[in-house]
């Protein structure tokens, strides 16, 4: 397990903790490939920005909607499900009936229009219906997963401990420097090398900051959130069943990997001869000898 008894401790004190080099290398050295078949040039702009930026990047894609999860390749797709986020989010819900509601890629550079100071906030309002109380068979993990390094210049996200906030309702969601400067004047700035992770909570203001020099920022955000509660998450992922990645994602992925996305578990009643002719129809590749009836 990746989160030491230190990390979930520090978690449970401040709402969000940060794990250096959560990657190994090698997965931090394939996941750099796929970003490369995604994006290309932009690690190479990242490792030198004194070169001149490749005309491409000056006009990324405009949505997170293009650069969600299923991802061609695979190592950005395993790390999305990797069974230490699902653990560590099941150990602040308290359960492990998890779903991942979120995984985009975001990436920006100096000048970029990501590139700007963030007003302090909380992120509940587009990852719920209602409001993200202290019961914690609800809490919802957010991860930041750090794909290059980021240093004081690179555009750090802001945090701020929960310790400063305790016992209030948290509306509205986000607030000026002026308007409650102590936010601000208890970040904590997340500097760390790439293959890092930033997790965090609901009920946790934090905030991104703008580049002070020329780079590159290449993240990922996940989400993971308890499952059977209709008014969490961001996405439904069918809206990515049209996508080739997806197909090839659906036909690789582990069961418990499916299960992340929602798709009925083996056993459940879902799965009559139909459902499986049809699923089988829709994706050849995959082994649905889990999820025939027993
Ligand atoms: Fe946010």
């Amino acid at each position: 397990m990746r989160f030491t008894s230190k990390h979930i401790d520090h978690y449970r004190q401040h709402g969000y903790v940060v794990v250096e080099n959560f990657l190994t290398a090698e997965e931090l050295a394939n996941a750099h490939q796929d970003i490369e078949n995604i994006i290309p040039g932009w690690l190479e702009y990242a490792d030198n920005p004194n070169k001149p930026m490749p005309g491409h990047m000056q006009d990324p894609p405009r949505t997170r909607r293009q650069n969600r999860f299923p991802f061609a390749g695979e190592q950005l797709n395993a790390i999305t499900l990797h069974p230490d986020l699902r653990a560590f989010a099941a150990i602040n819900a308290g359960h492990n009936n998890l779903f991942c509601e979120q995984a985009d890629l975001s990436f920006k550079y100096q000048g970029h229009r990501a590139d700007r100071e963030q007003l302090m906030h909380v992120d509940y309002t587009n990852h719920t219906l209602v409001y993200p109380t202290v019961d914690q068979q609800y809490w919802q993990t957010a991860y930041l997963i750090y794909y290059t390094a980021v240093d004081e210049g690179l555009a750090p996200t802001a945090v701020c401990s929960w310790q400063h906030y305790k016992d209030e309702i948290l509306w509205p969601t986000s607030y000026k420097k002026h308007q409650r400067a102590a936010l601000y004047d208890n970040e904590i700035k997340v500097v760390a090398p790439a293959g890092s992770v930033l997790a965090y909570s609901m009920r946790t203001f934090h905030r991104g900051t703008a580049f002070k020099r020329s780079g590159v920022r290449i993240g990922e955000f996940v989400t993971y959130a308890p499952s059977d509660c209709p008014w969490l998450g961001i996405v439904g992922w069918s809206e990515q069943g049209d996508n080739q990645p997806f197909q090839a994602w659906v036909e690789k992925a582990t069961v418990e990997e499916r299960g992340l996305l929602g798709f009925p578990a083996p056993g459940d009643s879902y799965w009559n001869s139909e459902a499986l002719a049809g699923v089988a129809a829709r994706f050849p590749g995959m082994d649905l000898s889990p999820y025939k009836a027993t």
